[in-house]
Formats: structure tokens, C-alpha cells, sequence
């Protein structure tokens, strides 16, 4: 028998869809929706992504995996606008945003969920969604005092908006309470909705199954599927459940002490030696061989 990480194929076959359809095809660079182009990011001593490279089509659901450390928030915070990188680049659409402030990635149409949830804590559920809506506002914030009726038609359509993201998460019963007081799983629903408020194209998630028990895993990764197609997005995860990642990713990096060590379709992953022994140590490689 060939050595391979165990994931539960039941979970990949009923999640497979949500994968989005079709082979990947590998883009060129220059043909990249999302190409992370050598970047490297330290930290005094340490080097948390190391000559990092990732070309990432439009459409599907991809990944990014490795075990505790590997650099994959780091990565996501230098793709997002958090970190600039010391060295790389990263070409969103086309157009070079290495460096650029969170706020102009966003509006450039790329979206994000933390893997320590950060939400307004003391606003409402419903009002951190209509933070999120304001990235799209059509008048700025300062003619409210003038009273126009396009900036009243303006905060209705966010409100509504809004509601709209609320209902199709499952949050209709929250929406008035703090977002501190919502349970964990819906706390991650609401960084969701607020994320898909600001309208993107590009979706990178940080672990959104972290806490939650395996039923509501499998549960919310149905539902990313369902809101790639609905939302016409490309979604980058980060995900430490393989079951999960192997069933709806359709291709997947892995990093290990910052730097890549694999990359490819599951089924290459999961039976890749260098992943297997990254996950499980050199030990297992050689009795599963
Ligand atoms: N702001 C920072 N300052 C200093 N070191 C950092 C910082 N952020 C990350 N690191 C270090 O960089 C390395 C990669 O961390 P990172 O959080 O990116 O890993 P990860 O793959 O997301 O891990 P996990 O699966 O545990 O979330 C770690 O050694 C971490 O301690
Ligand atoms: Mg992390």
C-alpha cells in the first residue's frame, strides 16, 4: 500500500462540488487572477514565508495547508495588504498591489476572514455587515447632514443589503445582538457575510472551521461551495481539517517552515511524501511505504 495521509473520502465526494468545475489549470503568471510572485516576509530572525509562489486562477475553490507555523496567516496578511513583504510581489487582477493598504485591496475587490475572528464586538451583527457594505457607498459619509434623498436611498439600499447578506447566512436571530455575544459559529458566519458586503471577487478565509465540531465543519464547507456560485468568487482557504480541504479544494499548496514543499491536486497531496511526513513525521513515511 502507497503511503497517504488518511482522509475520509466520503467527506471529498459529498463535498466535491463545491470545488468548482473542470481540471485546474495551472495559469501562467501573467494570466494569474492571484499570483504571489517570490515573496518572502521576516520577522527579526524569522523567516515566516520564504520565496513563497502561487498562481492562482480565476474560479474554484483552491488551498493553502501545512502544519502550525508553516507561514499561511503570514502569507495571507502579505496578500491582503496587512504585512508588506520584504521581498515578491503580489499581482491582484493584473495590477500590482504589493504594499498597498488594506482598505485599497479590499475596494480592488479582494475580501477576508481572520483566523482570531475580528469583529466590532460592540456593534450589532447587522451593523458590522453594514461596515462592510460601506467599502461599495455611492456618496460619501459627510453629506449625511445635508439631508439629499440619493444619500437617504443610499443608506436604505446598504440596510437592505445588508439584510440580505444577514438572511442568507443564518443570522436573521442575531442581527440585534453584539457581534461578542454571538455564538463562535456564528461569529464566523457574520465575519462571512461582512466580508461578502464589500462586494468581492477574490475570498480568502483563514481557518473558518476552526472551533467548530465536524457535522458544522462539513456543514459550513457546503456552504462555501454554495456561496462561490452564488457570489462568482475565487476563494483561497486555509483549512486544518484535511477531510475537508481534500473534498472541496481542486488544487492546494503546501507550505512547511515558511517555504512551499508541495503543490497540486488532492489526489497528489495526500500521497505526496514530503506533505506526509510534514504532517506526520518521518516515522510514519517509512511504515506506510
Ligand atoms: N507579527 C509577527 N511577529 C513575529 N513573528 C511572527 C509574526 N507573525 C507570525 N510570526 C511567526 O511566523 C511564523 C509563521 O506564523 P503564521 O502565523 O503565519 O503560521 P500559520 O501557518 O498560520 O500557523 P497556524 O496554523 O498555527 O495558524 C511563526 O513562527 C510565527 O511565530
Ligand atoms: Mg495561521
Amino acid at each position: 500500500m502507497s503511503a497517504s495521509v488518511e482522509f475520509s473520502e466520503k467527506t471529498g465526494n459529498a463535498t466535491a462540488t463545491a470545488a468548482g468545475a473542470g481540471a485546474f489549470a495551472k495559469p501562467r503568471p501573467e494570466d494569474a487572477f492571484l499570483l504571489v510572485d517570490n515573496v518572502s516576509m521576516r520577522f527579526g530572525g524569522v523567516t515566516a514565508v520564504n520565496e513563497l509562489e502561487m498562481a492562482i486562477p480565476r474560479g474554484g475553490i483552491v488551498g493553502l495547508i501545512g502544519p502550525n507555523g508553516a507561514g499561511k496567516t503570514t502569507a495571507f496578511n502579505v496578500i491582503s495588504g496587512f504585512y508588506k513583504p520584504q521581498e515578491g510581489r503580489v499581482v491582484f487582477n493584473g495590477r500590482d498591489v504589493t504594499g498597498l493598504p488594506p482598505h485599497r485591496i479590499c475596494a480592488a475587490g479582494m475580501a477576508r476572514t481572520f483566523q482570531n475572528i475580528r469583529l466590532s464586538h460592540n456593534m450589532s451583527a447587522l451593523e458590522n455587515v453594514m461596515v462592510g457594505c460601506q467599502v461599495r457607498r455611492k456618496y460619501p459619509w459627510w453629506m449625511a447632514p445635508l439631508g439629499l434623498p440619493m444619500f437617504t436611498r443610499e443608506e436604505q439600499r446598504i440596510h437592505d443589503k445588508a439584510m440580505a447578506l444577514i438572511e442568507r447566512l443564518s443570522l436573521v436571530q442575531y442581527m440585534h445582538e453584539k457581534a461578542s455575544s454571538l455564538p463562535y459559529g456564528a461569529q464566523r458566519r457574520l465575519e462571512i457575510a461582512r466580508a461578502l458586503a464589500t462586494e468581492p471577487s477574490f475570498l480568502l478565509l483563514d481557518e473558518p472551521a476552526a472551533g467548530m465540531n465536524p457535522q458544522e465543519s462539513v456543514e459550513l464547507m457546503h456552504f462555501i461551495g454554495h456561496i462561490r456560485d452564488e457570489f462568482d468568487l475565487t476563494i483561497l482557504l486555509i483549512e486544518h481539517d484535511m477531510k475537508v480541504v481534500m473534498g472541496v479544494c481542486r488544487y492546494i499548496w503546501v507550505m512547511e517552515y515558511g517555504t512551499l514543499i508541495a503543490e497540486g491536486e488532492p489526489a497528489a497531496i495526500r500521497s505526496n511524501p514530503e506533505v506526509i511526513k510534514a504532517y506526520l513525521g518521518e516515522d510514519m513515511v517509512q511504515q506506510h511505504a
